[in-house]
């Protein structure tokens, strides 16, 4: 027997699978993820019209009734299948990042790694994997302006030998929260005002404002890069903290860098403003001509990285998601080059359908202990199996180019069920296990390694970071040292444009304080913009009560 999944073929043997092989994708103006039957999912041009069970159909638009005049007809197949299957069209948009554009394209690796990761990849200069990357706006719907100013997620799918590898990225280095349980108020406040159904500056406002480690984000999102220019002309950042690790048990804290060829451009927010209205799909539209007429967009790949020693003695906590890494301390190191050089055919099945998650992960790559990141492992796949069904990877677009082989079967949707294997962990017929040495899927010698740095002992206990003097060095630096005056400029415009429109005076304080504290000049300009009086920096506790995880290192900060 032979079972087909998207371009793989298993051989099934007597009672197991044997092998598999790869076939190419048939040469159809069609999908590149071939489904089970290609040909007949996408027939050529000219094709008889039929029901979606095959049957022909002489004309589309006709219905059956009784008579002349007579209600319809429950025998007419072609009818209920039309109506029913358009009923059930639309699936739930995505929580967050409803709004985006994706294209296909390759990761070529231009650099050897093995000096600090036994991932495959990187010990094969010259490789390209296939990739598949959506953009995206955060907050609004669907249909929503593609210039709206607002982060711009950036998630990019790798479909490598061992399995998919999902980075998950947004535009911007830092994020709004470091404790995962703020992410669903801090959304809602972005979104609709539950009573008028109308984005709320309130609320906006609400939020951030009492939860100021969002202000180095804020600090970014007002500037131009918040409305950047098209969805492919910005660099993407994991933002989080992964550890990629060796076989023998060390490893390095690892950020990734994609930064775009052809530089980061943004537009000015009247600009983005006018678009807005003008033309809300700017963003789908640029990338998909830029494709289109061979302008391929490309970045190029780095990392930062940092021992666990640099760990222990860096200035932030390295699983701080509100922090970057100084490139002057941590430089940027090339890996790669990433390239879109292929529209989708069909946007739904290509784009809406991916499913990303950062815990799609491959051998050597591991997540950090980043409470955010953390949460994220789960709530990806959770979304997705509500969104897409719980077998969203075996979606042609999600399906990895390697043959799955494990004990799930079954549920909704299943277009490979593994054949005849068994279900089970079998002694007749067992599966081979690759254990990765000095991993979580190897040996555990490296644990003694790493037990002095990575100690999670004691029972559990309620984390809610505090704020500190720490958490305004940062957006300080990018005020202050960063920004020319132009920049400045531009920032006190934007933010004022949005912040005039809170109501509430409590608010309105609460947030000039927050950018007092950050620096004062920068919180009165924005007071005189929005006609407010100058108010005093909010009161934090110092620098030397964040990072605690560094006390029980034997570390003191000053
Ligand atoms: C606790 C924090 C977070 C939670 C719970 C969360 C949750 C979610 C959920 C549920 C989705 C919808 C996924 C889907 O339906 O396909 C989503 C999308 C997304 N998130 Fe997050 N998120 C968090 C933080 C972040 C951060 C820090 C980043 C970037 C560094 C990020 C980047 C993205 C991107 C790029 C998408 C869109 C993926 C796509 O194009 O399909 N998120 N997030």
């Amino acid at each position: 027997m032979i079972l087909h999944n998207r371009g793989q073929i298993w051989k099934v043997g007597k009672s197991k699978v044997v092998s598999y092989l790869y076939i190419s994708p048939p040469k159809l103006k069609c999908s590149p993820f071939p489904s089970l039957n290609p040909a007949a999912i996408m027939p050529a041009d000219g094709a008889v019209y039929t029901t979606s069970s095959g049957a022909p159909v002489s004309e589309p638009y006709a219905a059956q009734r009784a008579g002349i005049n007579g209600p319809l007809l429950l025998q007419d197949f072609h009818h209920i299948d039309l109506l029913a299957h358009f009923d059930r069209e639309r699936i739930p948009e995505r929580v967050v990042h409803a709004k985006g554009a994706g294209a296909h394209g390759y990761f070529e690796v231009t650099h050897d790694l093995s000096d600090i990761t036994s991932q495959s990849l990187f010990k094969q200069v010259g490789k390209k994997v296939r990739a598949t990357i959506r953009f995206s706006t955060v907050g609004g719907e669907s249909g929503s302006a593609d210039t709206a100013r607002d982060p711009r997620g950036f998630a990019i799918k790798l479909r490598t030998d061992e399995g998919n590898w999902d980075w998950v990225f947004n535009n911007t280095p830092v994020f709004f929260i470091r404790d995962p349980a703020k992410f669903p108020h801090f959304i809602h406040t972005q979104k609709r005002n539950p009573q008028t159904h109308l984005k709320d500056a309130d609320m906006f406002w609400d939020y951030l404002s009492q939860n100021p480690e969002s202000i180095h984000q804020i600090m970014i999102l007002f500037s131009d890069r918040g409305t950047p220019d098209g969805y492919h002309n910005q660099h993407g950042y994991s933002g989080h903290t992964f550890k990629w690790l060796k076989d023998d048990g060390t490893f390095v804290y690892t950020q990734v860098h994609v930064r775009a060829d052809k530089g980061f451009k943004t537009l000015d927010d009247a600009t983005a403003g006018r678009l807005a209205g003008e033309n809300p799909e700017y963003g789908i539209e640029s990338l998909f001509n830029a494709i289109e007429s061979g302008n391929f967009p490309s970045w190029t790949v780095y990392i930062q990285t940092m021992t666990p020693e640099q760990a222990e003695k860096f200035r932030y906590n390295v699983l701080d998601l509100t922090k970057v890494w100084p490139h002057s301390e941590f430089p940027l190191r090339p890996i790669g080059k990433l390239v879109l050089n292929e529209n989708p055919q069909n946007y739904f099945a290509e784009i809406e359908q991916a499913a990303f998650s950062p815990s799609h992960l491959v051998p050597y790559i591991e997540p950090s202990a980043d409470p955010v990141l953390q949460s994220r492992l789960f709530s990806y796949p959770d979304t997705h199996r509500h969104r897409l069904g719980v077998n969203y990877q075996q979606l042609p677009v999600n399906a990895p180019i390697v043959p799955v082989s494990n004990f799930q079967r079954d549920g909704f949707a299943t277009f490979v069920s593994q054949g005849s294997r068994p279900n089970y962990q079998s002694s007749i017929t067992p599966l081979t296990y690759a254990g990765k040495k000095a991993t979580l899927e190897g040996s555990t010698c490296d644990q003694a390694h790493v037990a002095r740095h990575e100690s999670f002992i004691g029972g559990a206990w309620r984390d809610l970071t505090e704020i500190t003097e720490l958490d305004f060095e940062q957006p300080r630096t990018l005020w202050s040292k960063v920004w020319n005056d132009q920049q400045r400029e531009a920032y006190v415009r934007n933010v004022a444009g949005h912040f005039k429109n809170v109501k509430d005076p409590g608010v309105k304080a609460r947030q000039l304080s927050v950018w007092a504290a950050v620096d004062q000049g920068l919180s009165d300009r924005i007071a005189a913009a929005v006609g407010h009086p100058s108010v005093q920096p909010l009161k934090v506790k110092p620098a030397a009560e964040a990072v605690k995880y560094r006390a029980t290192l034997g570390f003191k900060l000053q």
